[in-house]
């Protein structure tokens, strides 16, 4: 029998962050209950936490809550900046949620503030061990990304990082970086809230000029739903349209279900990384228990694998370090990649960063995440605007008080009022919504005000998506989701343009199935890169990395030139046909 080693010494919130500390571990959360952390995440421990651990968790939970106080007027001009979220971080979330003392649980699975109140972020910022994103930072995308920042990045829905400022400065010495992001398709269609990650990862190739690839868990949900496996896949095709819909660049963008990409790369990836993980550490990460089924303590290294380049030989080559990887998430996904940022090192590959949104709340309230399941939780992208009028008109949670009289005394508590939060997210005009929060908090503008100004904005967003999710077709997804090589240069940058050609001219050196032009793989004392053995000079020796990059260099330039030949020859004819 395997020998469970117990330590009593980090039973202790003081002894664990030094183990913590010592074993460079992320996948333990800082201020995790110690009874989950005597329990096991990376700290194996045998039995009951200790007296010591006990008494620690029981004070925790006995912490008094603040309870949210109706601010006097002369406050009322603070509480929306803050409550915009303007400016994102800073403290800025302490009022929208109150702090508890309270366990709140938030995991891939379940999110829940504690005692009913809504997630503290600063809370989970401190127990993920995360970073907020400062306002520093977003004036750092805009100035590298020559763009103004996303809503949702300006008002701090992304509010948290993992290593963004690694991307930003690799970007800025000109290396090249992939955007990971994905979907567990559990249900026909996304509620407004799975928007969030897409739209903004949409977002962000646009502004980097970045390739994407996204995972469709069509696994994850057959093990977690009571759901045929054939209809997990089928619903990822759906899914896909929806994402699709999001706007992204189909020639950057690679699409896969689990079940259907299951390759080699991929799977290699999976093997290495579960062989670093215990079941003690995927039990305190993600409260597995022994009533999981298999599959599910098996999984996590599925969610991790994309994180690595390498999974994806036809986009980015066989090299682990071709790629640095940035993953766009609501923090509900953050234990997977405290996990895989463990292991990452471990076996050869960069850690991958991640930006993290808040959750867009549920129309009921801001208690939890959106329920798929809950129809008046929210809003689908498939609703009509008859049924978008409803919802918001009968099951929006209101911030307005009680009579009309009330209201224009005291003012509405934007502070939980899910249609000023909902227009905090989609309403794109920075001015009006302050002005919407200043009339609304002021007792100007009246609840019923506030939700008609909700479906004015909600209505044409929905129909846009509609119109644009109905017209893709089988085609355009499996352009998507194919797994033909693509030319590497013409992911990044403005290169996207000279793709075709390209293909014809290097195809030839390049090693079927793999990207072409794409980084050789490391030597990492394991095997020669069979795409270094592939791309063959004309002596017949493989070729060094400096002659394969002159070599992709020159069919680059050669490209160039023959699109601007293109370009000149097609003005001359127009303006020979105008004469
Ligand atoms: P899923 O399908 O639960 O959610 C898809 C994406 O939507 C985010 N999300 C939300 N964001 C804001 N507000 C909400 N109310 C809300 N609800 C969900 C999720 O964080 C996620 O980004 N296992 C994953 C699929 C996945 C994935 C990934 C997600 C696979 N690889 C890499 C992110 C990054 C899942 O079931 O997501």
């Amino acid at each position: 029998m395997a020998t469970i080693e117990r330590r009593p010494h980090a039973n202790t919130p003081r002894a664990f962050a030094r183990v913590r500390r010592r074993e460079r571990c992320e996948t333990i959360p800082r201020n995790l209950c110690a009874a989950r952390f005597a329990c096991g995440v990376g700290v194996r421990c045998l039995g009951e936490p200790s007296a010591r651990a006990r008494q620690w968790r029981s004070q925790a939970l006995k912490t008094a809550h603040d309870i949210t106080r109706r601010a006097p007027a002369v406050e009322r001009v603070e509480r929306v900046a803050r409550s915009m979220s303007a400016q994102p971080v800073d403290g800025a979330d302490a009022a929208a949620t109150p702090a508890t003392g309270g366990e709140q649980i938030v995991t891939p699975w379940d999110v829940e503030g504690a005692d009913g109140q809504g997630v503290d972020y600063d809370k989970l910022i401190k127990e993920f061990g995360c970073s907020k994103i400062t306002a520093e930072m977003v004036e750092r995308i805009e100035r590298v990304t020559g763009m103004k920042a996303h809503p949702f990045l300006r008002r701090g829905m992304f509010f948290a990082h993992r290593e963004m400022d690694l991307i930003l400065d690799a970007y800025e010495k000109g290396e090249k970086f992939y955007l990971y992001t994905g979907r567990g398709p559990s249900s026909e269609s996304l509620h407004l809230g799975h928007l969030i990650p897409f739209h903004f990862t949409a977002w962000l190739q646009k502004a980097f000029k970045v390739p994407l690839v996204i995972q469709l868990t069509d696994d994850e949900k057959f093990l977690w739903k009571d759901m045929a496996l054939e209809e997990c896949e089928r619903l990822g095709r759906e899914n896909a349209k929806d994402i699709i819909a999001c706007g992204f660049d189909p020639k950057r963008t690679f699409i896969f279900s689990d079940v259907n990409y299951m390759c080699t790369p991929i799977y290699k990836n999976m093997m290495k990384i579960a062989k670093c993980v215990t079941l003690n550490q995927v039990r305190g990460i993600f409260g597995f228990t022994g009533e999981s089924n298999i599959g599910q303590v098996g999984f996590p290294p599925t969610q991790a694998a994309p994180s690595f380049p390498d999974c994806f030989p036809h986009m980015f080559g066989e090299n682990k370090k071709s790629l640095r990887c940035l993953i766009p998430c609501a923090i509900d996904q953050d234990p997977y990649f405290r996990m895989t940022r463990d292991v990452a090192p471990r076996i050869g590959g960069y850690k991958p960063a991640l930006i993290e949104s808040r959750f867009f709340p549920a129309l009921k309230g801001e208690s939890g995440k959106m329920s798929a399941s809950d129809a008046t939780s929210a809003i689908y992208v498939t609703d009509t605007a008859k049924e978008i009028k409803n919802k918001v008109n009968k099951y929006a949670f209101s911030g307005g008080q009680l009579t009309v009289e009330d209201h224009r005394r005291i003012g509405g508590n934007l502070d939980v009022d899910i249609s000023w939060k909902w227009l905090n997210f989609f309403l794109d005009d920075d001015e009006e919504l302050a002005k919407i929060g200043e009339e609304y908090s002021s007792g100007r503008m009246l609840s019923g005000e506030i939700k008609a100004k909700l479906i004015e904005t909600l209505v044409p967003i929905v129909e846009h998506h509609q119109a644009i999710r109905n017209s893709v077709d089988d085609a355009q997804i499996d352009a998507f989701m194919s797994t033909q090589p693509r030319v590497f240069a013409s992911l990044f940058g403005d290169m996207g343009d000279i793709a075709g050609a390209l293909d014809e001219a290097t195809l030839a050196n390049t090693k079927p199935g793999i990207a072409i032009g794409a980084p050789a793989a490391d030597d990492d004392g394991v095997k020669k890169s069979q795409q270094t053995q592939a791309q063959t000079g004309e002596n017949g020796e493989p070729m060094s990395k400096s002659q394969q990059k002159k070599l992709l260099k020159e069919a680059q330039i050669a490209e160039k030139k023959a699109k601007q030949a293109e370009e000149k020859a097609k003005k001359k004819a127009e303006a020979e046909a105008a004469n």
